[in-house]
């Protein structure tokens, strides 16, 4: 198998002066996909403006069109998806290829799984080395059936169930993934299915599917949250606005921090509490990030985040914040890099098995330019004091790995330069221009 893209791109940072200027990033990720998969089974047609149109999300777009759910880019730049209700979906006449996103076909997993049609899934080979079993399993209790790739992975084909049972499933991990496969399930089942969460995790699915108007309620008892869903009512379509996504404004927050004058806004940021503990580190780090404007937009809180240069200070993170930021640990070694004394991350078990192994590549990452570290299963430390630099990074097809090492070299002391650019388009086409725009110096490698 290849970890690297059919053609890959190269790219060198160098270090930048000052970073300056008012950007917007792409709209939220999560939000993206889940905008369009619960369109798809609404009644009637959602529109959607501020869709991220990445890879990972116009893989969903183009797997929901071939489970029956038309979907129209308009010139004005919104999407319209037509709803084929709950159980509408039909069997795809070919492959739905989710490239790289786990995203895209746990949920869609979850919501194939309670309706009677068949359907194979492929991904690009970070995906098909990705754990599918914590899908499979919970979904198979429903009496959806699989036959998988050796160890639970894909390709797979699911055979969702005629008559689903509503089952009750304790998550195992900190997965929104393998809640929202659920709870997507329970849609289509009779009876009430509910997830426990024991430790809390992004909240789109429960939002959002809320406000489609679904049957959906969340109880806390013993700390842990009880989510119910009462299935086989039909959702109704919505309007949606996705706002900016936090974890692609990690980079550029990241850069204006570590880069010596720096002062930027990143405007129209998603704010919601689940995804925030990157911003709560670099504040506690010492980080100068105020968060002005803040407004409700269609039931997030958003806001600008006004960043200026730091000198930051090495913190431990603790794991129970792991989920708020789980997307965000190779930016904030980077951060950490730069920091004054060395940072402490724990509860890191998941970085294990995301587009890559995150843990592993990022410490490989810094270690090439220079910054040394300390790890465990599950824990990362970073010492602090700044980057030499010079290394070149091995990106492992993951994009957040991508973006982390050309931010650091922005401030290192020689350039850092990264393996293959191309998988950056999965979740922040532009990213480049964006930043260079601020005054980053990103090229092609020489
Ligand atoms: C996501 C959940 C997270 C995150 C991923 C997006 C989502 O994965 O890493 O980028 O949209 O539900 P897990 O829930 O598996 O940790």
């Amino acid at each position: 198998m290849t970890h690297i893209s059919a053609h890959p791109t190269p790219l060198i940072s160098r270090k930048a002066s000052a970073l300056k200027g008012r950007i917007k990033v792409p709209g939220d990720k999560s939000m993206s996909h889940r905008s369009l998969m619960f369109g798809a089974i609404a009644t009637g047609q959602t529109r959607i403006s501020g869709l991220l149109e990445a890879e990972d999300v116009v893989n969903t777009a183009k797997a929901m069109a071939a489970l029956g759910a038309k979907t129209t880019k308009l010139p004005s730049g919104e999407w319209l998806v037509d709803g084929v209700g709950i159980g509408g979906l039909k069997s795809p006449a070919g492959d739905l290829d989710f490239g790289n996103s786990g995203t895209g076909v746990r949920l869609a997993m979850g919501l194939m799984a309670s309706t009677k049609l068949s359907a194979r899934c492929v991904g690009d080979a970070s995906l098909s080395g990705r754990p599918m079993g914590r899908v499979t399993n919970p979904l198979s209790q429903f009496g959806t059936t699989f036959e998988a790739s050796e160890g639970n992975k894909l390709p797979l084909i699911i055979h969702g169930a005629e008559t689903a049972r509503p089952i009750t499933y304790t998550l195992p991990m900190a997965s929104a993934q393998v809640k929202s496969a659920v709870l997507l399930a329970g849609i289509n089942t009779a009876g009430v299915t509910t997830v426990i969460e024991p430790v809390p995790t992004r909240d789109h699915t429960e939002k959002m599917l809320k406000g489609f108007g679904a049957r959906l309620s969340v109880e806390v008892k013993d700390g842990a949250r009880h989510i119910s869903i009462e299935g086989k009512h039909e959702l109704t379509a919505q309007n949606l606005a996705v706002p900016g996504d936090p974890s692609s404004a990690a980079f550029p927050m990241v850069a204006a921090l570590i880069v010596p004058g720096s002062d930027i806004i990143i405007e129209n940021i998603m704010l919601n509490p689940t995804r925030t503990g990157l911003i709560t580190t670099l504040i506690e780090m010492g980080g100068h990030i105020t968060i002005e404007n803040r407004r409700d937009a269609g039931g997030e809180e958003v806001g600008d985040l006004h960043v200026k240069h730091s000198q930051l200070r090495g913190i431990r993170v603790p794991p129970e914040r792991a989920p708020s930021m789980i997307d965000e640990y190779p930016i904030l070694s980077v951060a950490a890099a730069f920091a004054e004394g060395t940072t402490r991350m724990e509860g890191l078990e998941e970085l294990r098995v995301k587009e890559s192994d995150r843990l592993a590549a990022v410490e490989a990452g810094l270690q090439a330019n220079g910054v040394s570290t300390n790890s465990g299963r599950d824990w990362l430390e970073v010492t602090g004091g700044g980057a030499p630099g010079g290394g070149k990074v091995v990106t492992h097809m993951d994009h957040r790995i991508a973006m982390s090492f050309l931010v650091m070299g922005l401030a290192s002391r020689i350039h850092t330069s990264i393996d293959d650019s191309a998988f950056i388009a999965t979740s922040f086409p532009g990213f480049t221009d964006l930043l260079n725009g601020l005054g980053a110096r990103i090229a092609p490698t020489p």
